[in-house]
C-alpha cells in the first residue's frame, strides 16, 4: 500500500467542502490514517512548496495558503499517490473533468481547493514535514477485504 498527503485548501474551508471533498476520497476507498486542522505558518508553507521557489506565483501561493486554515491528511491505499491525483483533476480547474474534485467545484488556478502529492518522493517528503510520526495510525477496517 501507498500513502500520500492530502490538503483542502483555503479556498476548500471557507467554501464548506472539507466534508464533501473528504467523502470522495472515503467513497472510493482510501484510508485516512492522519488528520489536522490549521493556519499554515509562512515557513511551512514556504517549505512545502519548495520546488516553486522559482516560479513568478510562489509569492501569491504562499500568501494564499496562509491566507486561512487548511485540512491536511494522509491517505492510505492501492496507487493512493495516483488515484488522489485523479481524482483532482488538472492544475487549472478549467481543464479538469467533470467528475474531479477541481472539475465539479473551482475554476481558478490558484484556488483550486485541493493539494495531493505528485509523486512517491512528494508524498514521503511532505508526510515528514506535515505529521509526526505518531500522528500516523496505522489499522486496517473490516472493509478493506472488500475494496
Ligand atoms: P498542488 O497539489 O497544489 O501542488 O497542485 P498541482 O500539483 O496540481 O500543481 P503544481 O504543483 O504545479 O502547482 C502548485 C500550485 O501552484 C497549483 O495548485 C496552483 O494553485 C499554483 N499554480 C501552478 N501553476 C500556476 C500558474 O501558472 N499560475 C498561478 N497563478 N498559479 C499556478
Ligand atoms: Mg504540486
Amino acid at each position: 500500500v501507498e500513502r500520500t498527503f492530502v490538503m483542502v485548501k483555503p479556498d476548500g474551508v471557507e467554501r464548506g467542502l472539507v466534508g464533501e471533498i473528504l467523502t470522495r476520497f472515503e467513497r472510493r476507498g482510501l484510508r485516512i490514517v492522519a488528520g489536522k486542522f490549521l493556519r499554515v505558518s509562512r515557513e511551512l508553507a514556504e517549505r512545502h512548496y519548495a520546488e516553486h521557489r522559482e516560479k513568478p506565483f510562489f509569492e501569491d501561493l504562499v500568501s494564499f495558503i496562509t491566507s486561512g486554515p487548511v485540512f491536511a491528511f494522509v491517505l492510505e491505499g492501492e496507487d493512493a499517490i495516483r488515484v488522489v491525483r485523479e481524482m483532482m483533476g488538472r492544475t487549472n480547474p478549467r481543464d479538469a473533468a467533470p467528475g474531479t474534485i477541481r472539475g465539479d467545484y473551482a475554476l481558478s488556478i490558484e484556488k483550486n481547493l485541493v493539494h495531493g502529492s505528485d509523486s512517491r518522493e512528494s508524498a514521503e517528503r511532505e508526510i515528514a514535514l506535515w505529521f509526526r510520526p505518531e500522528e500516523i495510525v496505522d489499522y486496517r477496517r473490516a472493509v478493506d477485504a472488500w475494496i
